[in-house]
């Protein structure tokens, strides 16, 4: 009883209800919020940090940011799902703020959709100057093993880099990516490798169109920390994972380098381990295997999951 009215009293008042329903479409720093409530940023955090203390939200810093999350589990888990339900029908209210949502999105789309027409042609050596490239594809390759792969996803292929790496052990292949100058570098790369089995093309790793249950091995390969909503991506993977296949995610360990977000367009700066752990296990994939790789500037960490049984 206790937690259900300290969870009624954070929620109830009017700014708070609209930040339940702005975050119950996927987490948000502050200054997001700022921007879209239109409030000064001393009372926008007053209200975040009651709903806070009220169980409602979810709190994590990253370098000089903050970024909130709906709370899904206990009764504030609880309480969130059914104002979200009762907001959303009340759709003239807050059409305001999901505008401005969508606005702010699709800036940030545009700015990182800019950033990889602007660096295609340069991929190749941007993607190896944090990270101990050679040490992580012999990881990658490792966690894999000798078998067959039937069928190959590579979502967010870029220039087709893991497309070359697994391609060779792979009946058919498939690398997808938003960027047509990326995919317009991975084909030139795939061609003449002897690889007529391994394709590319436009694609959405949040909607891959691809069939359910369908894909043997998905790699995510330093993608993920570009993404808006990576629980949504990795949801969208284990739909089309094969119920024997595995998920490979190579992305950064937490680190402090935000000029990547600056001037990289990287959304978040690496992910704790136990982050896209409890996002896999939340849409029935088990993790088989951890592993980090020190060799770099920054830490990268694989993920190796499975679906559950
Ligand atoms: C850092 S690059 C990594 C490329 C590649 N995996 C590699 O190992 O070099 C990230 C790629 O993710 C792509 N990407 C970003 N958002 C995406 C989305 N929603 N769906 C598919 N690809 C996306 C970008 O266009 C970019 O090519």
């Amino acid at each position: 009883m206790n937690h259900l009215l300290s969870a009624l009293r954070g929620a109830g008042e009017a700014t708070r209800l609209r930040i339940i329903a702005l975050l119950s479409k996927g987490e948000l720093t502050v200054g997001e919020l700022v921007q879209i409530l239109d409030q000064s940023q001393p009372r926008v955090s007053r209200h975040l940090k009651l709903m806070g203390e009220a169980g409602l939200l979810n709190r994590f810093q990253e370098g000089t940011q903050v970024f909130y999350r709906l709370a899904n589990d206990g009764v504030a888990g609880s309480l969130n799902a059914a104002l979200v339900d009762i907001l959303e029908r009340d759709v003239e209210v807050l059409e305001g703020d999901i505008q401005s949502l969508v606005s702010i999105r699709q800036e940030r789309a545009d700015k990182a959709q800019s950033y990889f027409q602007e660096n295609a042609a340069d991929w190749n050596r941007l993607r190896s100057l944090y990270v101990a490239e050679e040490q992580v594809e012999a990881e990658l390759l490792k966690q894999q093993g000798q078998g067959q792969i039937r069928s190959l996803l590579d979502i967010g292929t870029g220039t087709g880099r893991m497309l070359e790496l697994f391609a060779p052990q792979a009946e058919q292949a498939l690398g997808i990516d938003v960027s047509r100058a990326m995919l317009n570098i991975a084909r030139a790369n795939l061609d003449g490798k002897d690889l007529g089995h391994a394709q590319v093309r436009l694609g959405d790793m949040y909607e891959l169109g691809l069939e359910e249950a369908s894909q043997d091995l998905i790699v995510f390969h330093q993608v993920l920390h570009f993404a808006e909503f990576p629980a949504r991506a990795l949801d969208e993977a284990g739909r089309v994972l094969a119920p024997e296949g595995k998920i490979l995610i190579a992305d950064f360990a937490p680190h402090e380098e935000e000029f990547l977000r600056d001037e990289h367009a990287h959304r978040r700066l690496g992910f704790e381990d136990g982050e896209i752990e409890q996002w896999g296990n939340s849409t029935g994939l088990k993790l088989n295997t951890l592993s980090h790789l020190d060799g770099g500037k920054l830490r990268v960490t694989i993920w190796n999951f499975g679906k559950k049984g």
